[in-house]
């Protein structure tokens, strides 16, 4: 992967990046590691809302601080969360977040990594997890 960061240290950051979640409604803590092709990381958590609808997953959480700071070339990002922070499934992203990736990310090479720990990974591109997404290219 771009600069050195590989699988594992993007790992590592998702699950710290967790550790900062809010979830007093669902407990379902989740941390994200968002690579741009210039080998920075931004990370995100989920942050909820007691209203429900304003909560912010924690793919969107970095996408939007990436965006937010000038970025806007992307290489991959590692998901991880579980119930009360206890990794033990794969979190895919939820479709919105998706379609959020779709915005910024070539489908084709995009990279997403699903991971409970820095051993027990897999990876999917956008293409996969969203076919025939509707994106920027369509508005041409
Ligand atoms: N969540 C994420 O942060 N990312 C996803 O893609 C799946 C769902 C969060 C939203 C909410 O805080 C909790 O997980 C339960 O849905």
């Amino acid at each position: 992967m771009t600069n050195e960061i590989n699988t594992a240290q993007l790992i590592r950051e998702a699950i710290e990046a967790m550790q900062y979640s809010y979830t007093p409604y669902s407990n379902f803590r989740v941390g994200a590691a968002l690579l741009t092709k210039e080998g920075k990381i931004y990370r995100g958590c989920n942050v909820e809302n007691a209203a429900y609808t304003p909560t912010n997953c924690a793919e969107r959480t970095a996408f939007f601080k990436a965006v937010s700071e000038g970025a806007r070339e992307f290489e991959a990002i590692c998901i991880v969360g579980g119930k009360n922070g206890i990794l033990e499934e794969y979190t895919p992203p939820c479709g919105v977040c998706r379609q959020v990736m779709m915005e910024f990310c070539n489908p084709v090479t995009f990279k997403i990594i699903l991971a409970t720990n820095e051993d027990h990974y897999t990876e999917l591109t956008l293409k996969e997890l969203l076919p025939l997404g509707f994106g920027p290219g369509n508005l041409e």
